[in-house]
């Protein structure tokens, strides 16, 4: 790319706001036939940007036509109570969607507790029985964060077929979901984490760069090979209380075809695609 180059810019509320319609019009669809699609939403413990994110999770339920079931529980309730909750949660036929917000408190086991919910209504699709599904190519109900970000991939690459695609991160949440759909969509897939080594130079074989670390500004401009599409998962707050990414974007927009801003690049997808696996989840339970 000529000094000049300056790479797409991705707007993820627009292409979230797009999602959000589909949603509301489905959500609408589903209230006229009598189910009224429902999202519980668990959070355990203080906090501060766990307790932000599910503040607009609700509001966006709401705006969608989604009804919402907060249940905010102190940092000192324990696994017991926790899977109580679930258990509740899971026969409630009001109920469509389930999300118990991470990180929960240390004395707490987060598998015990995912493994306790319902697939059915694993919203996050974090399960195994859902992590399996997607592993072997089958459908089941997307983690949010990659399923947006897969979304926006979508907006700027007609195909991915045969392309080399490089994940930096290996969460549940995010890295390895992330890595098997891009594998689902025939990508050549390089899947790196923080042990992995010559990392600048595999990102510079990619041409779509996926990044999920939470380090600020590790994607480095001469990192991205020119015309590469990156996205950047990562959200960190700065201590001027600005949010930043995992991507030095003022390098990569130098280089990159298309770009992911921080904020509002893959955030709002997250939210959006939360709203469609409930109405999918409600959909799924409608007899
Ligand atoms: N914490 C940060 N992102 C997420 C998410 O998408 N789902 C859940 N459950 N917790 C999170």
């Amino acid at each position: 790319m000529p000094a000049s180059h300056s790479a797409q810019i991705i707007d993820g509320r627009a292409v979230a706001a797009r999602v959000k319609d589909d949603v509301a019009r489905d959500a609408a669809a589903l209230r006229a036939g009598g189910i009224a699609p429902g999202l519980a939403v668990v959070l355990v413990g203080d906090d501060a940007p766990s307790h932000v994110y599910v503040k607009n999770k609700i509001t966006a339920c709401a705006q969608a036509g989604i009804e919402s079931f907060e249940h905010k529980l102190p940092a000192a309730t324990d696994q017991k109570t926790l899977l109580s909750l679930i258990a509740k949660l899971n026969e409630d036929p009001a109920v469509h969607g389930i999300l118990v917000q991470l990180p929960l408190p240390p004395h707490i086991d987060r598998d015990a507790i995912i493994d306790a919910i319902n697939p059915a209504k694993d919203v996050d699709g974090l399960h195994y029985a859902n992590a399996g599904l997607l592993a072997s190519g089958r459908k089941g109900l997307l983690p949010c964060t990659p399923q947006g970000s897969m979304i926006l991939i979508n907006e700027v690459l007609p195909t991915i077929r045969g392309l080399t695609a490089v994940v930096i991160g290996s969460s549940i949440l995010c890295g390895r979901p992330m890595g098997q759909l891009l594998l689902s969509a025939h990508a050549t897939m390089i899947q790196c984490h923080s042990l992995t080594r010559h990392l600048p130079e595999l990102c510079r074989q990619a041409d779509i760069v996926v990044s999920a670390t939470g380090v600020a500004g590790l994607v480095r401009g001469d990192w991205v090979k020119p015309g590469a599409v990156v996205i950047d998962i990562g959200i960190i707050r700065l201590a001027d209380g600005k949010l930043t990414g995992d991507v030095a974007f003022d390098e990569v927009v130098g280089h990159a075809r298309a770009i992911t801003p921080v904020p509002g690049g893959v955030g709002p997808m997250t939210i959006a695609c939360l709203l469609k696996n409930t109405v999918q989840a409600a959909r799924t339970a409608a007899p």
